[in-house]
């Protein structure tokens, strides 16, 4: 027997490689994802959206597209039913970006103003192309900049507190030896996943059935059930596989609309969203303008932290994107501050994405620490080492575990940073400017509520069921390896039931606190099992059945830090004739608690290394603030890193025991984009002496910072010397210096 933190391990299975259960079935198409599950009477819906960005809708014309071939009917906010839209669901709040057809205004381009539906998809698509909807339209505004003067500071949520400081931050930064002070912007970016959102709803038996695609299934059927007024018990949702959800799968509009025409015509009906109604539909990253102060003693130890965020919203909904949250957990200061400001505009919600917070923060804050390694002289990692906190900066809560600087030491060993010369622009190979750079990550380790059950079947297997959702990542291979683990028997003899909400609560796949909370629940449920079963007796036909529910226990969680971290280097070639940045080595290490299934847990780190690079060199949606809508919603319009675009990546982790947790998994899911893009434009820096504090790193815009660094060594301005003689190209432009490029923001 052998212990593994927290579970007690008999046959070893946590931690063990496993392929996914159901790859096999995914490689040969057996698998079937939610736009696909056969229904007999199934009839398709197919949206239409609002083509201005603000207004009122005056006319839905639909006479003569009911006359159109297979059309069924054409629901708007004329007839649909009506639903509540003031219900406060799991983000403690009413969420009306859900509640469609129910008045006439018009928030944002692209918001769904009818439905048709018909017997084909390609019917229904005919149709709704076809149908003329009339608008009273209304001036819009989707500026989004630094500096607004109607940027306000929102209300706390349930999911962020927008402010916390402690100290006098400007007199810490007045007797502070070095201060950086410098503005960051990143774009608003998308998550798109690879299987559209898709939901197939119909009436069963007096029960609501919807076949979906979400992180969810539990949420979803509440949501649902409190939007239409309906017993819960009476709301089922399944989601059997689901081809990426990356914050985006929660409740859409598309499921809403489906549920509406089941309702009206009494007979299945899917509503699957195109590309580009994606686009509109299922939230985004929000754009970022941050001002991040530092000020530190001469040998780096930090006197004060200031990080100001402001992000965009939409007039339905608030959403802050907590950009500024890391440094809470990052590095203390005598003085420490954070804020995040809100613009509220005529643009669709954003959403949770993929890190949310801590990935557009992160370029900010370890862009941002990285100026103060240069400034002060100090390597970027002993800078980092030298305001390692004791406990949380703001909370003064002790960490559950924290290993972030055994992850520095390990990657800087792996990746060979000790034969790192700090100074910039200094190593060529060819056309190419080399440079490496580093930055930490972290993101929360949280757990939701969740309820399990695990049967001793007759015939000597076991069956667990736990309503989780498996959006790619290997979640049910993870729960299977789990409970074989704790019931101590052969992984092949474990089945595993997810998905379904008929199962039982139990928390959903975001906030990478799936694996955690579903482990907790199998992992109690499984101990109880194993119990009963070591009694002794036989087996009846319907089974032992163990069953665990994790409220309390969680209720009764001591207060504490408790967070994944990790350590991220990059090493880029760079271009300065043709403005192309290539990143040529990735590495990612980790300290993320116990890791259940190496295979799947490596493949999540490094999906999130490469949307970081993706994010750093690539990503960026373009509004065009004429038709308030996208310039090219779609994949070939918004452009992100493909094969071609990424190197070696390596990802790995280093052990990270979690004293007295329960079940001493932290949760992966999101840290791996967590610090890229800084490490990346931080190398950037080191290759070529310019900073670049916006996103993403275009060649026009290294072609720009390195002509205005070139113009400064030209005029000796300070700062813009050309070290590394490369043929009087990059330069240092000093902290405040090329990387700028007009019209800074600030938060
Ligand atoms: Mo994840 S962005 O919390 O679903």
């Amino acid at each position: 027997m052998t212990t593994t933190t927290g579970i007690t391990s008999v046959t070893g299975a946590i931690g063990s490689v496993r392929t996914r259960v159901e790859g096999r079935d995914k490689v040969t198409g057996a698998a079937r994802y939610s736009g696909e599950v056969p229904f007999a009477e199934l009839a398709h819906g197919w949206l239409v959206l609002s083509t201005v960005a603000r207004g009122r809708i005056r006319s839905v014309e639909e006479g003569p597209v009911l006359a159109m071939p297979g059309v069924l009917t054409v629901l708007h906010h004329g007839n649909a039913p009506r639903v509540d839209i003031d219900y406060v669901g799991m983000l403690g709040r009413p969420n009306p970006i859900v509640g469609i057809f129910q008045h006439d205004r018009v928030p944002f381009a692209g918001w769904p103003v009818a439905l048709v539906v018909a017997e084909t998809s390609e019917q229904a698509r005919e149709a709704a192309e076809a149908l003329v909807v009339e608008y009273d339209v209304e001036p819009h505004d989707v500026a989004f900049r630094a500096g607004r003067p109607d940027a306000y500071t929102p209300e706390s949520t349930p999911m962020v507190q927008p402010e916390t400081g402690k100290g006098d931050v400007e007199a810490q930064l007045d007797a502070s030896a070095v201060v950086v002070d410098a503005e960051y912007t990143t774009p608003e970016e998308h998550h798109n996943p690879m299987e559209p959102h898709a939901a197939t709803a119909r009436w069963d038996g007096g029960r609501l059935d919807v076949v979906d695609s979400n992180q969810g299934s539990s949420w979803v059927a509440n949501e649902l059930a409190q939007l239409f007024s309906l017993d819960p018990a009476s709301v089922r949702v399944r989601s059997e596989h689901v081809g990426g959800a990356f914050g985006s799968k929660g409740l859409s509009p598309h499921q809403v609309a489906a549920v509406m025409a089941t309702t009206v015509l009494q007979r299945p009906v899917r509503v699957v969203l195109t590309r580009r109604q994606m686009f509109s539909l299922i939230g985004y990253r929000s754009p970022t303008a941050q001002r991040i102060r530092l000020g530190a003693d001469a040998d780096g130890r930090l006197r004060a932290l200031d990080h100001q965020a402001q992000s965009l919203t939409s007039t339905v909904y608030e959403f802050i994107e907590s950009s500024a949250v890391l440094g809470r957990v990052l590095y203390d200061a005598d003085a420490h501050h954070t804020l995040h400001r809100l613009v509220r505009l005529d643009v669709p919600t954003p959403t949770w994405m993929r890190a949310p917070g801590e990935a557009p923060g992160s370029f900010a804050l370890e862009s941002a620490l990285d100026e103060l390694a240069e400034k002060c002289g100090v390597d970027p990692i002993a800078l980092r080492v030298r305001n390692e906190p004791e406990t949380g900066p703001v909370s003064g809560l002790p960490f559950s575990s924290r290993n972030v600087l055994a992850c520095f030491e390990e990657g800087a060993r792996r990746f060979g940073w000790a034969d790192r010369d700090p100074r910039p622009g200094l190593r060529r190979e060819g056309r190419w400017l080399i440079g490496t750079g580093t930055a930490a990550a972290t993101y929360p380790s949280g757990v939701g509520p969740s309820t399990a059950a695990v049967t001793a079947e007759p015939d000597g297997t076991f069956t667990v069921r736990i309503n989780a959702a498996d959006v790619g990542t290997g979640a049910r291979t993870a729960m299977l390896l789990v409970a074989a683990d704790t019931l101590g028997v052969d992984p092949d003899s474990v089945r595993v039931r997810i998905a379904d909400s008929d199962i039982g609560p139990a928390m959903i796949a975001g906030g990478s606190m799936g694996t955690r909370s579903w482990a907790w629940a199998v992992t109690i449920a499984a101990n109880e099992l194993r119990e009963r079963l070591a009694l002794g007796g036989g087996i009846p036909s319907e089974g032992i059945t163990a069953r665990s529910d994790t409220a309390e226990a969680i209720g009764a969680l001591s207060r504490k830090e408790r967070h994944s971290f990790g350590a991220q280097f990059a090493e880029v070639a760079v271009d300065v004739d043709t403005g192309e940045v290539r990143v040529r080595r990735l590495l990612g290490v980790y300290a993320a608690g116990t890791i259940v299934n190496p295979l799947t847990a490596r493949s999540q780190f490094i999906g999130g290394m490469i949307w970081g690079l993706s994010m750093a060199l690539h990503e960026e949606a373009v509004r065009d603030q004429v038709s308030g809508g996208h310039v090219g919603p779609d994949l070939a319009g918004y452009h992100f890193a493909a094969h071609a675009d990424v190197p070696l990546i390596e990802a790995d982790w280093v052990d990270d025991p979690v004293p007295g947790d329960p079940v001493a998994i932290k949760g992966i899911g999101e840290i791996g984009i967590v610090g890229v893009a800084a490490a990346i434009a931080n190398a950037v820096w080191h290759a070529t002496g310019v900073r670049h504090r916006e996103l993403p790193i275009r060649p026009d815009r290294v072609l720009r910072a390195a002509d205005e660094a070139r113009r400064r060594a030209t005029e000796g301005i300070p700062g813009g010397m050309d070290e590394g003689g490369t043929r009087g190209g990059p330069a240092e432009g000093g902290p405040q210096g090329g990387g700028a490029e007009g019209g800074a923001p600030g938060a």
